[in-house]
């Protein structure tokens, strides 16, 4: 080979190794139809409420035209953290999560922004100090469902001259709607000194989970007047151990759970859920449009609440019909 000849060779190999590097490092669209690609690393499918916030995802994602690449964590943050590795590797342009549990996300966050990733957080929030870590946070107000399940119960015993046991069906441990709607709820009762909690227990936001520690509650315990769930599916998993022990939901024991999920609901129309603090799963839109104004390089507000209400059975009742999730 001609020495000039060599030296164009050389010199073509070294312009090709530089565009194959700039591509790679660009951490820009990776979806080979020029799609904006989101990793989204939901915690599971462990209740309605999770079910339907999976099905808003995914359904928003198709109508913004986004790629999505979608992981079910089987409510293990080992598997959310490989899920979020995965996606740097795969250099999505953003990634959303739920995170199962509050803590210990700080390392593989810092891996996302030092990969130039942006990270959302949906539904729950995690407890790292470090704020630039993430974008913002969209969901709803754990601690104020947990309140506004204390004002009701303390209303209805507010004349009441006994005490009231209260059982409490707790969400998965560590994570942010179990630490936050047990704080919630303690804080408003203990304004009245006969609502007692005797017992609090995770029932891990399911409905297997929910009817085993309440047949445990309702074997060691006489005298329950009232259950607090924290999630719908907890409370109809109760619901049948209560009625196995010959017991009348509802009635013989006050219900009240968060979430409003169809079932849930029907589970209120019929009296046997007295009280349900909505918990809106239908994250989707909200989702896109800030994975969009990221991208654009937009502002957006570091904290997103949802808004919610509460339902008593009559108000589940009318409410049912027209019931999107
Ligand atoms: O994080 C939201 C909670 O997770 C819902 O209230 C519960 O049903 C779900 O599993």
């Amino acid at each position: 080979m001609k020495k000039s000849s060599k030296l164009s060779f050389v010199l073509l190999l070294v312009l090709v190794l530089v565009f194959v590097t700039a591509c790679s490092n660009s951490g820009g669209k990776t979806s080979s139809d020029g799609k904006i690609v989101l990793g989204f690393a939901q915690v599971g499918a462990e209740s309605g409420w999770r079910s339907a916030n999976t099905k808003s995802i995914q359904d928003s994602a198709a109508e913004a035209g986004f790629e999505l690449k979608f992981s079910d964590a089987q409510q293990k943050q080992e598997n959310q953290i490989k899920a979020i590795r995965s996606y740097i590797q795969q250099k999505v342009d953003v990634i959303a999560f739920s995170p199962v549990v509050e803590s210990g996300w700080d390392t593989v966050l810092k891996e996302a922004k030092e990969a130039g990733i942006p990270v959302i957080l949906t539904d729950r929030a995690v407890d790292s100090k470090d704020t630039s870590l993430y974008k913002t946070f969209i969901g709803s107000d754990f601690v104020l469902e947990g309140r506004k399940a204390g004002e009701w119960l303390l209303e209805q015993y507010k004349d009441s001259s006994e005490d009231i046991n209260i059982v409490e069906l707790q969400g998965t441990t560590g994570s942010a709607p179990a630490n936050d709607r047990m704080a919630g709820f303690a804080d408003v009762i203990s304004a009245n000194s006969k609502l007692k909690v005797i017992a609090s227990q995770t029932g891990d936001f399911t409905r297997a989970k929910g009817k085993e520690v309440m047949q445990a509650f309702l074997k060691a315990h006489k005298e329950i007047d009232v259950l607090y769930a924290h999630n719908d599916d907890m409370a109809l998993g109760a619901i049948q151990a209560i009625e196995a022990a010959g017991l009348v939901p509802g009635k013989d024991i006050i219900i009240i759970s968060v979430d409003a999920v169809k079932d849930g609901m029907q589970a209120a129309s019929e009296g046997k859920i007295n009280f349900i603090v909505e918990c809106n799963p239908l994250l989707g839109p909200q989702l896109m449009t800030a994975v969009k104004k990221v991208l654009a390089g937009e502002e957006i507000p570091a904290r997103i609440v949802t808004e919610e209400t509460t339902f008593t059975s009559e108000q589940a009742k009318q409410a049912l019909p027209t019931r999107q999730y």
